[in-house]
C-alpha cells in the first residue's frame, strides 16, 4: 500500500466494558484519580487533568471487554478521507464520517480492526479546563496493550494501514507502537485469544508516579506488579487490578522518540530488561492471569457483526 489512510495525532480515550459500573466508577473516581464530567445509566465519563473532556468511558455489559480506542487526528478532512480510503481497502467501518453522538462532541469514524476491536478516529471534541497537576492523579490515558492472536498481522494493520510505526520489538511476543514522540501509544502482545491487556495512565512525573502508588496503598490497594522501570520504552510501571479484575497501570517517564533518530531494536525478554531497577521481580501468575483477561472478539462477536470483508454503513 502506498501510503497509510490516516495520520493518528494521539491517543485521546479508551472505553471499557465492565459488569459492574457503580464499583469501577467509584474506584476510577475516589481511588485511581480520574474525575467523573457525565454519567447516565450505562455509562460513566471520566477524566483526568489534561485537556481531554474524558479519557475513560466505563460502559455496562455482561462481561469485560474493550469497548473502543480512540485516536485524536486534526480535521474532519482527515476523517473524511480515512474513510473513504478504508472503505477502498475494504475495511468495516461500523460509524460512518460525522457528528459522533457522544457526551464529549466531536466528528468522527469507527472502524474495526482485523480482530474485531472498534477503533474510533475523531476530531473536534470538547475539552476540558486543563487542572493543576500538583495532585498524584492521572494526565490521562498513554497506552493501551492489547493481546492479539497474530501480532504480525496487528502489526501490519496499524501501521500499513493506520500509520504507526514500531518503536521496538520485545522478542516476537510484544511490539510497541507510536504515532508521536511518546515510545508507544499502543503495544500488542502475542497471545492465546484477542482481549485487553492493559490501559496505561500517564502521572506527571516519577514523584506523582510513587505518590500515586502510596496513595492506593492508603486505599489499601497494592501492585499486582511494581513499582518498577521497563526496558523497551523505559517508561516507570505499577500494574494494579480495578474492580472488574481489569489491569490498570500508572507510569510515567515513557521515552520520547525522534523520528528518523530512531532505532527499532528488538529486546530479550529477561528479567533484568523487564524490570530494569530489579525492584518488581517476575511478574506474577496472577498478573499474568489478569493480563490475559478472557476472550474479546469485540464487534467479530456481536450478532449483527457484517463478514469482516463488507463494508457497511452505521444505521
Ligand atoms: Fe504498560
Amino acid at each position: 500500500m502506498e501510503q497509510p489512510v490516516v495520520r493518528l495525532h494521539s491517543l485521546r480515550s479508551v472505553q471499557l466494558h465492565v459488569p459492574d459500573i457503580a464499583a469501577c466508577s467509584d474506584f476510577y473516581s475516589e481511588v485511581w484519580g480520574l474525575s467523573v464530567v457525565d454519567r447516565d445509566t450505562d455509562d460513566t465519563w471520566l477524566r483526568g487533568t489534561g485537556p481531554s473532556h474524558h479519557v475513560l468511558q466505563l460502559s455496562r455489559a455482561e462481561r469485560n471487554a474493550l469497548g473502543r480506542i480512540s485516536f485524536a487526528v486534526r480535521t474532519r478532512a482527515e476523517v473524511d478521507e480515512a474513510a473513504r480510503r478504508l472503505t477502498a481497502l475494504g475495511v468495516p467501518l461500523l460509524r460512518e464520517p460525522g457528528s459522533l453522538e457522544d457526551v464529549g462532541g466531536g466528528y468522527g469514524l469507527v472502524l474495526v480492526d482485523p480482530e474485531g476491536r472498534r477503533v474510533e478516529l475523531s476530531c473536534d471534541l470538547f475539552s476540558v479546563t486543563p487542572r493543576s497537576r500538583d495532585q498524584a492523579v492521572p494526565i490521562g490515558v498513554t497506552h493501551v496493550v492489547l493481546n492479539t492472536v497474530d501480532i504480525d498481522r496487528a502489526v501490519e494493520f496499524y501501521t500499513q494501514v493506520l500509520g504507526m510505526r514500531v518503536s521496538d520489538w520485545s522478542e516476537h511476543q510484544m511490539a510497541f507502537l507510536r504515532c508521536n514522540t511518546d515510545h508507544h501509544s499502543i503495544a500488542f502482545n502475542q497471545a492465546a485469544w484477542t482481549s485487553v491487556n492493559h490501559v496505561a495512565y500517564e502521572m506527571a512525573s516519577m514523584d506523582h508516579f510513587m505518590r500515586g502508588i502510596g496513595s492506593l496503598k492508603h486505599h489499601g490497594i497494592t501492585p499486582l506488579w511494581g513499582p518498577g522501570r521497563h526496558g523497551p520504552g523505559n517508561n516507570t510501571f505499577s500494574y494494579f487490578a480495578d474492580p472488574a479484575g481489569l489491569v490498570c497501570e500508572y507510569t510515567s517517564d515513557v521515552a520520547q522518540v525522534v523520528e528518523d533518530q530512531w532505532l527499532c531494536r528488538v529486546w530479550r525478554r529477561v528479567p533484568e530488561l523487564s524490570d530494569l531497577w530489579g525492584t518488581a521481580g517476575p511478574p506474577s501468575q496472577d498478573v499474568r492471569t489478569h493480563m490475559a483477561g478472557i476472550e474479546d472478539r469485540g464487534a467479530l462477536a456481536a450478532p449483527a457483526a457484517p463478514a469482516a470483508s463488507e463494508p457497511v454503513s452505521a444505521s
